[in-house]
């Protein structure tokens, strides 16, 4: 790792886009930037490098992205030693650098998501020559690379990768295109970096994979029932959840595992998109809405009390109402605990960009719309059953406003209560008081 001595002292600011992978990278980035003697920045003003990790999942987090890039232009301009890093997935894909490097000739570094730890060599190389701009990004996925320490932002909540990529090509997503095929890591890396983050005090751990479900695949070292297992026999007093699990592949096998250690939370994120067998098979999701159904059943037989998110994508193109209705139909009889709603969003080399009849925008919103209706009333009417409960809450922060201190419990649901002493990092049993739309308030029993 290159140190640049000089540097010492000078700050640097991490802006993340999109998903828990993102944000975890970011702690990878802030480790690597720690390494080369930055210290945090409290804020982007006071910064000297600033990081952008971008998503491109939809349009909206790649506009969000070219926005406060782009506000970043007049400072550049005031002070030319500020250094502006541009990564993440949208750098990933085809002729996004260039189109980037065009609108924005002041960035400094562009980077992708394969070659994080080059980001040092671009940094020097960047400023050891008056050239404007370094651009680094590697097509091909490569290997993993081990032993670098992340600077973790979320105690007492830790982020493990198990595997990185997808080989799934759901029809409308990017995700493949611009994070290469999956590949697993090595077991003793995940259980060695696990228990090591229980001895340091971090009491929930999720493990994370675009589909854990087919950790092990590329590998065959070991599937991931078995690794689960394995990570939830680590002794100490923890969580544990995983994120994110592909129905076709969520299995008994692995609820078994689920039901046999109190550190998994029985709540399961089971992205479902759609509930019209014709748009899953447009979509490429390889079960039909009758077999997630079964899986659903299958898991609360074996596990009465546990529940289940989801992933719901409204007006994929040719969804008629009929498609939505069955999607409707099926969030009433899951009855998810909470669910991410999305408009679906056309992304360029993706197949579903190609497809005919895109559903014009004000048929998704009056859908989006009626669904959002849905799932926030049944979140809201789980929420109501909490109260004269008591829960147990991880206490994960402060909110200086409010002058609460708050935590989740197992099923991710936000808990809101006032303490004299910091209990951050500290199981916490609440009597739940009250309930307020999806967020509960109680005091300490
Ligand atoms: N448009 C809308 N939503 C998308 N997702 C992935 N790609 C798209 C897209 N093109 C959603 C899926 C996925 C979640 C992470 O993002 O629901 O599960
Ligand atoms: Fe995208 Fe499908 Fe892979 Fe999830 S499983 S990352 S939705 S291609």
């Amino acid at each position: 790792m290159v140190k640049l001595g000089y540097i010492m002292e000078k700050k640097y600011f991490i802006v993340t886009y999109g998903c828990q992978m993102n944000v975890h990278e970011s702690e990878k980035i802030a480790g690597i930037l720690k390494e080369m003697g930055y210290s945090a920045a409290e804020s982007e003003n006071e910064a000297d490098i600033i990081v952008f990790n971008t998503c491109c999942i939809r349009e909206n987090a790649e506009n969000h992205a070219f926005g406060n890039i782009g506000a970043l232009k007049k400072r550049k301009r005031e002070n030319p030693d500020l250094l502006i890093c541009v990564g993440g997935c949208m750098m990933q894909e085809k002729d996004m650098p260039s189109v980037l490097r065009k609108k924005f000739p002041f960035v400094d570094v562009v980077f992708g998501t394969h070659n994080l730890y080059e980001l040092p060599a671009l940094i020097e190389r960047r400023l050891s020559s008056k050239k404007r701009g370094v651009v680094s990004v590697l097509e091909n996925e490569g290997g993993i690379v081990e032993g670098r320490e992340p600077v973790r932002t979320s105690f007492p909540n830790a982020w493990v990768n198990i595997n990185y990529g997808c080989n799934n090509f759901c029809t409308y997503c990017i995700v493949p295109y611009v994070r290469g095929r999956e590949r697993s890591r090595r077991p003793e890396y995940i259980l060695d970096e696990v228990k090591r983050l229980v001895e340091q005090g971090y009491k929930e751990i999720t493990l994370l994979g675009q589909n854990v479900n087919s950790y092990g695949n590329d590998s065959g070292l070991m599937g991931f029932p078995e690794l689960l297992d394995r990570v939830a026999s680590v002794e100490g007093n923890f969580r544990l959840r995983f994120m994110t699990s592909h129905p076709k592949d969520f299995n008994e096998e692995l609820v078994r595992i689920i039901a046999k250690h109190d550190k998994i939370c029985n709540l399961i994120h089971l992205p479902v998109q759609s509930g019209s067998d014709r748009v899953l098979q447009r979509m490429n999701r390889r079960y039909t809405s009758g077999e997630y159904l079964e899986k659903v059943k299958m898991l609360r037989r074996i596990i009465p009390d546990a529940e289940i998110t989801s992933d719901i994508i409204v007006g994929f193109p040719g969804e008629t109402e009929e498609d939505f209705e069955e999607t409707m139909r099926l969030v009433h009889e899951v009855n998810f605990a909470s669910a991410f709603t999305f408009v679906y969003s056309k992304r360029k080399g993706t197949k579903a960009a190609e497809m005919p009849d895109q559903v014009p925008e004000e048929v998704q919103k009056e859908r989006i719309m009626r669904l959002i209706e849905l799932v926030n009333s049944q979140t809201r009417e789980k929420s109501e059953k909490y109260v004269g409960k008591v829960v147990e809450i991880l206490c994960e922060d402060f909110d200086a406003k409010k002058g609460y201190y708050l935590g989740r419990d197992v099923y991710g649901r936000m808990g809101y209560f006032k303490s004299e002493e910091n209990k951050i990092g500290q199981f916490v049993k609440l009597k739940i008081t009250e309930a307020s739309g999806i967020s509960l308030y109680g005091e300490e029993v």
